[in-house]
C-alpha cells in the first residue's frame, strides 16, 4: 500500500508499504476512505515533537471500512463503516473506567505519533471495540472525519472545561480548525457573547460567518485592552486558548473575569509566565486536558441532526495520492485560506 511517512525534520514521502495485519485478537485493519491534515501532523514535521521516529505514517483522523478484524473484537465485522478516533482507548483500564480515554494505560494519543497512523491506504487500530465508531447509514462521511479529532478537542478541552453557560461572555483565541470547533460547539449553549481573535483577517471573517459576535485582529497586541472595553472592564466568564504560545495564553489571563475559567487547548512546546500575584485572589480556574474523545458519541448525533455542521471547515480536496500537495496547501493555510484539507481515496 501507499502512505504519508516522516522522515525525519522537514522530510515526508508518500511511499510503499507493507499493508498492516491485525497483530492482536483486540486491533482491526481498516481501510482509509477519507482522512485529513492536522496542525499536529505540521509540529511533527517541524520536529517539534521529537517521539515522532523516522519511518512512522503519520496521521490520526479519518473514516474507512473495516477489512479485517482480530478474534476478540465483537462490535465490528469486515464491511462496517467507521469513524477512527485519534485517541485509541482499551475501555478497561483505570482511567478508560473514567471515561479518561486520553491516559489509557494502553493507549492514548497513538496513530500518526507512536504507531502507523491514518494517512494510508489502511490502517491498523488497536482496541478497535473501543477505538471506533460506526458510520450511521447516509451520513457525510467527510462530516464525520471532524469527529476524529477536532471537534471533540474544541467541545471537550474549550466549552466542556470552560464549563460555558448560557448568557456566558465567551473569548475564544485562535480561529484555526480548533479554535471554530470550539465556536461551533460553545454555541450549542447559548452564550451572549462569543469573541473570537485571531491575527489572520480570513479566519475572522469564516468566524463571524459561523456565528462569532465580536472578532478582534490581535497584530497590534491590543486584543486584551479590546476585550475588556467591550466588556466594560468585567472580563470574560470564559477564556479559551486555542494557539498554544505564550501571546495567546496571556490574553487569556489578562481577560478572563473574577470567577471565570481559563481552558488550554493548545499544544504548548515553550513555557508561559502565569500571573498569580494577579490571578491568586480572581477566584478563576485554569484547566488543561488531552482530547478524550468521550462526547464521540454525542457530537456524531449533534452532526447527524445538523445541530452541527463540521463539513463547513473543509476548504480544499484532494485525492490521497496527492496528499503531497494536500500538505502544501494546509501547509501554506494563510495564503490558501485552508481550513480543513479533505483526502479521499
Ligand atoms: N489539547 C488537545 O488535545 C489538542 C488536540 C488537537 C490540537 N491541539 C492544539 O490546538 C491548537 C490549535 O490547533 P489548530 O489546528 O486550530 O491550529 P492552527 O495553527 O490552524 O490555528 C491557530 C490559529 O491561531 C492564530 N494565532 C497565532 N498567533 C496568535 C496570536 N498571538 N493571537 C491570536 N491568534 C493567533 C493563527 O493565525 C491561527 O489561525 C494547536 O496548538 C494544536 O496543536 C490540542
Ligand atoms: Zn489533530
Ligand atoms: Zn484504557
Amino acid at each position: 500500500m501507499k502512505a504519508l511517512v516522516y522522515r525525519g525534520p522537514g522530510k515526508r514521502a508518500w511511499e510503499e508499504r507493507p499493508t498492516p495485519k491485525v497483530k492482536r485478537p483486540t486491533d482491526a485493519v481498516i481501510k482509509i476512505l477519507h482522512t485529513t491534515i492536522c496542525g499536529t501532523d505540521l509540529h511533527i514535521l517541524n520536529g517539534d515533537v521529537p517521539e515522532v521516529e523516522d519511518g512512522r505514517i503519520l496521521g490520526h483522523e479519518g473514516v474507512g471500512i473495516v477489512d479485517s478484524v482480530g478474534d476478540s473484537v465483537t462490535t465490528f465485522v469486515p464491511g462496517d463503516q467507521v469513524i477512527i478516533s485519534c485517541i485509541t482507548s482499551c475501555g478497561k483500564c483505570r482511567n478508560c473506567r473514567r471515561s479518561m480515554y486520553s491516559h489509557c494505560l494502553d493507549g492514548g494519543w497513538l496513530l500518526g505519533h507512536t504507531i502507523d497512523g491514518t494517512q494510508a491506504e489502511y490502517v491498523r487500530i488497536p482496541h478497535a471495540d473501543n477505538s471506533l465508531y460506526a458510520v450511521p447509514e447516509g451520513a457525510d462521511k467527510e462530516a464525520l472525519v471532524m469527529l476524529s479529532d477536532i471537534l471533540p478537542t474544541g467541545y471537550e478541552c474549550g466549552v466542556l472545561s470552560g464549563c460555558v453557560k448560557p448568557g456566558d461572555t465567551v473569548a475564544i483565541i485562535g480561529a484555526g480548525p480548533i479554535g471554530l470547533a470550539a465556536l461551533m460547539t460553545a454555541k450549542l449553549f447559548s452564550p451572549s457573547e462569543l469573541i473570537l481573535v485571531d491575527l489572520d483577517e480570513d479566519r475572522l471573517e469564516v468566524s463571524r460567518r459561523f456565528g462569532a459576535t465580536q472578532v478582534i485582529n490581535s497584530s497590534d497586541g491590543k486584543a486584551s485592552a479590546r476585550i475588556m472595553q467591550l466588556t466594560r472592564d468585567r472580563g470574560v466568564d470564559v477564556a479559551i486558548e486555542a494557539v498554544g504560545i505564550r501571546a495567546s495564553f496571556d490574553i487569556c489571563q489578562e481577560t478572563v473575569a473574577a470567577g471565570g475559567h481559563l481552558a488550554n487547548i493548545g499544544v504548548h512546546g515553550k513555557s508561559v509566565e502565569l500571573h498569580l500575584e494577579k490571578l491568586w485572589s480572581q477566584n478563576i480556574t485554569l484547566t488543561t486536558r488531552l482530547v478524550d474523545t468521550s462526547t464521540t458519541p454525542m457530537l456524531l448525533q449533534s452532526v447527524l441532526t445538523s445541530k452541527l455542521r463540521p463539513e463547513q471547515l473543509i476548504t480544499h480536496r484532494f485525492a490521497l495520492a496527492d496528499i503531497g500537495a494536500a500538505y502544501d496547501t494546509f501547509g501554506n493555510a494563510g495564503q490558501e485560506r485552508a481550513l480543513k484539507v479533505m483526502l479521499g481515496a
